[in-house]
């Protein structure tokens, strides 16, 4: 008998059929959670975002009605993502009760109620220097801010969001969250913390979508150098002490071995964001006719999942659950 010495990796290629039952990664539709920046003032305007093809500024009827058409189409979740018609130092309009957020909670909780509605709790999008915090001069302070960002959840989960998602980066926010919503009898709203959340140049479309570009300096005093990947380590050990049910990763493709090695390390579920410059990155080279816009979106998108995400937050997602049914 010949000797069978090597390994034939081709043998489990063969046919669709094979390929499909040694399957490691599939996605599946309630893997997806689609992000929608709502905007205050004319209910029914859908204003495209120019760096961000497919995406829009939607009023509060006009995101009901996209969101109602997504869920039908078996969209799970949303984040959401509000854009105020006026600004102020403090954010005010983040915590307001009858804020652009809380109104649009509201809104789809009564549309679709069984949608699960995420809600992203920071400041930047609502304060007029354009920072996660409070400002001092140059500043930001970390814990005059933590009050605004329990503030902002609560009013977020008494408009009927199912979970709170804290992006800000400020340190203790998680904790002072978990104690706000406890206090608010909010003890059920899960807190998806945005953990490990770097410094990146992928968030510049969503600063033009968001309206949120800070106005003097950067975030880097407190998003994280992408150079490191130990401390992000620590950020999460630091979330999950405080008491997040979810830890997020943010970036995602760039930052796979977070993803990876936080899946090693931890029992709780994992998010992704597949942010605002992935997506308009091949968005950009599919319209160039570069690239095959379904198969790179789709292949990111498993890749994300195969290196340990439970959930993706994507742009993607209404056109995944075309692509994947
Ligand atoms: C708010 C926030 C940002 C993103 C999500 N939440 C912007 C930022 O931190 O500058 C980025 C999302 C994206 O790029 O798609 N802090």
């Amino acid at each position: 008998m010949a000797k069978t010495d090597f390994f034939r990796g081709r043998r489990l290629r063969q046919t669709a059929t094979m390929r499909a039952l040694v399957r490691e990664t599939v996605l599946r539709p309630e893997d997806l959670i689609q992000p929608y920046f709502v905007a205050e003032g004319d209910r029914h305007a859908s204003r495209p975002i120019g760096s961000m093809p497919g995406q829009h500024q939607l009023g509060l009827e006009a995101l009901t009605a996209r969101v109602s058409q997504a869920v039908d189409n078996g969209l799970h979740a949303v984040m959401l993502f509000g854009i105020p018609e006026s600004k102020d130092p403090q954010g005010s309009q983040a915590y307001a009760p009858e804020g652009i957020v809380q109104e649009a909670v509201r809104r789809l909780k009564a549309a679709v109620p069984e949608l699960t509605v995420i809600t992203d709790v920071c400041l930047c999008e609502f304060t007029s220097h354009g920072h996660c915090g409070l400002v001092d001069g140059q500043q930001v302070l970390n814990d005059p801010t933590l009050e605004l960002l329990a503030a902002t959840a609560v009013s977020h989960a008494e408009a009927g969001a199912d979970i709170v998602a804290p992006s800000d980066m400020m340190d203790g926010r998680v904790q002072a969250i978990r104690l706000a919503l406890d206090t608010a009898g909010f003890q059920q709203t899960p807190i998806m913390s945005y953990a490990v959340k770097y410094a990146s140049a992928f968030y510049g479309p969503f600063r033009e979508a968001a309206e949120s570009a800070p106005q003097f300096g950067d975030r880097k005093t407190y998003q994280m150098d992408p150079s490191n990947a130990r401390e992000g380590l620590r950020e999460a050990e630091a979330d999950t002490a405080e008491g997040a049910d979810f830890l997020m990763v943010k970036p995602a493709l760039a930052y796979l071995d977070i993803l990876s090695q936080l899946r090693q390390r931890s029992t709780l579920p994992l998010a992704a964001y597949h942010v605002s410059g992935e997506y308009s990155l091949i968005k950009a080279a599919a319209q160039q006719g570069w690239i095959d816009e379904q198969a790179v979106a789709l292949e990111s998108l498993t890749s994300i999942k195969r290196a340990g995400a439970d959930l993706i937050l994507t742009y993607f997602a209404e056109q995944a659950l075309d692509w994947l049914s």
